[in-house]
């Protein structure tokens, strides 16, 4: 088998965007356009993506700076779909199947793509095409009385015959980089838009005896191009809705599919129950029977089974093991890791530390580089004064201590296990284990005190 090589064309403007990011770089899920091209084009086995820009290009360049396999080709003038295509030419090997595809069409699906590419041989080519109620604006498919593909007029050059034709073309196919190293450089500017046709490769074909097969998309969404915001507000909807459906199919309940975001990957166990207004960012993983209350956010995290998140708690990059309990208004920052049973309550904030089993941090605290141990109880108000100024210190509170309310923790400190702090404690040096440890101002009652009184005017 040949290896398959995408060209993809982005030198557009994206005038309709009025924006000035470029259009392939807007984010659709989370990820620029152009990402999920070139990640449907990987899981579809291509090995080297040229990538044509053109407006913009630095920027989508620079963007995509990490990734090896894409080999980017300059277009300084847009003349054309088959002119940006001919740009690409020197650098595809010419024994490669090529798979012509565009930044802006983002959702493809590798299975639609693969029968686009099973279907190319020295005999044929590979042409995506669609049916839609309303076809304005599109390339239509002209086809022969036997049914075969034999053409493709643009819609400024049809008849208002050909304009009734409903089935259009996507601009998707797949082909031989031979064939197109042999037709691109003959074909001609001759059009109503003075361009340099792509689509006028389907009639060289046909004419030189060759098959032209057509393939339709699962879901029509699948080839819609993003022009504008409102489309890519569209399809962002049906992605998500898309993505809503797979998880409940797997067994996971929604209390609205209509409001949930995955922006990356979210792959959940049985019995979830998700409420409103969640979003999930990067990888996320979900054990069976989590519950997730509404307004959370949850990034790059790993949440065990039996899970409860409650209500308006952000999560990034954080473990949570089995039965732990977190929120309402928690905030787990990166570095946080809950063992089993642990308790985070409301307005705590956790960041790189480790909370021991069945440790408890219910109300108002913030816990930085710190290692609590299990069955640890921090009482209400605890603060880890983890930072100097210049370095960040680490906070040990050994197994079973109790840290009483209202506690300054100066770290580096360590609590030995089982000791207590007394409420309103700053703690600044080394507690053994099973001391009782209080550093508070000593309390007086003064008998003979009255309070200020008011001056006379
Ligand atoms: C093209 C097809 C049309 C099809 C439609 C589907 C041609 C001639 N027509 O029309 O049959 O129905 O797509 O959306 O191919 N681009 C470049 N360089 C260029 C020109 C275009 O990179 O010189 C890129 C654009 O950024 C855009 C894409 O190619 O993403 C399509 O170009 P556009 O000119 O918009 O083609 P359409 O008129 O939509
Ligand atoms: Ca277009």
């Amino acid at each position: 088998m040949p290896s398959v090589e995408a060209v993809i064309l982005a030198a557009g403007q994206g005038t309709r965007m009025k924006s000035s990011l470029p259009k392939v770089l807007h984010p659709l899920a989370g990820k620029p356009l152009l990402a999920h091209v070139l990640d449907v084009a990987r899981d579809v086995g291509v090995v080297r993506m040229h990538t044509v820009v053109g407006h913009g290009a630095d920027r989508v360049k620079e963007y995509f700076s990490d990734c090896a396999d894409i080999s980017w080709v300059d277009q300084v003038e847009q003349l054309g779909t088959g002119h940006a295509v001919l740009q690409a030419m020197p650098a595809v090997d010419p024994d490669s199947t090529v798979l012509v595809l565009y930044g802006d069409v983002p959702l493809l699906s590798p299975q639609t793509l693969q029968s686009l590419i099973d279907v190319v041989s020295p005999e044929s080519i590979g042409l995506l095409t669609v049916n839609l109620e309303d076809p304005t604006g599109y390339g239509r498919i002209l086809r022969d009385q036997d049914g075969h593909v034999v053409a493709i007029v643009e819609e400024k050059d049809a008849t208002e015959e050909q304009k009734q034709v409903r089935e259009v073309n996507t601009g998707i196919l797949a082909l031989r980089a031979a064939d197109l190293n042999r037709w691109l450089p003959a074909l001609s500017n001759d059009n109503a838009q003075g361009e340099y046709y792509l689509t006028d490769v389907i009639a060289m074909a046909a004419g030189a005896g060759m098959r032209v097969e057509s393939r339709q998309p699962c879901y029509p969404q699948e080839v819609e191009g993003i022009n504008s915001r409102s489309q890519l507000a569209g399809i962002e909807r049906w992605y998500q809705l898309q993505q809503a459906e797979q998880l409940m199919a797997g067994g996971v309940t929604l209390y609205d599919p209509g409001r949930l975001d995955i922006r990356g990957s979210l792959v959940a166990g049985q019995d979830v129950t998700l409420d409103v207004n969640i979003v999930f960012e990067g990888e996320v993983r979900l054990g069976s029977g989590v519950s997730i209350g509404p307004n959370c956010v949850i990034s790059n995290a790993l949440i065990g089974d039996g899970v409860t998140i409650h209500a308006n708690s952000i999560i990034e990059e954080a473990e949570i093991h089995d039965n732990a309990t977190v929120g309402p208004f928690a905030r787990l920052r990166p570095g946080t890791v809950l063992e089993h049973e642990a308790k985070v309550g409301n307005f705590v904030e956790i960041k790189k530390s480790h909370i021991g089993v069945g440790a408890k941090v219910n109300h108002l605290s913030y816990i930085g580089d710190s290692d609590v141990g299990e069955r640890v109880n921090i009482g209400a108000g605890t603060i880890t004064c983890n930072y100097d100024g210049v370095n960040k210190h680490k906070t040990i509170l050994e197994s079973d201590v109790f840290v009483g309310s209202n506690t300054s923790l100066v770290a580096p400190v360590i609590v030995g296990a089982g000791a207590t702090i007394g409420a309103g404690s700053t703690i600044t040096g080394k507690v053994g284990k099973g001391q009782l440890a209080i550093a508070r101002g000593k309390q007086r009652n003064l008998d003979s005190w009255s309070r200020p009184k008011k001056n006379p005017q």
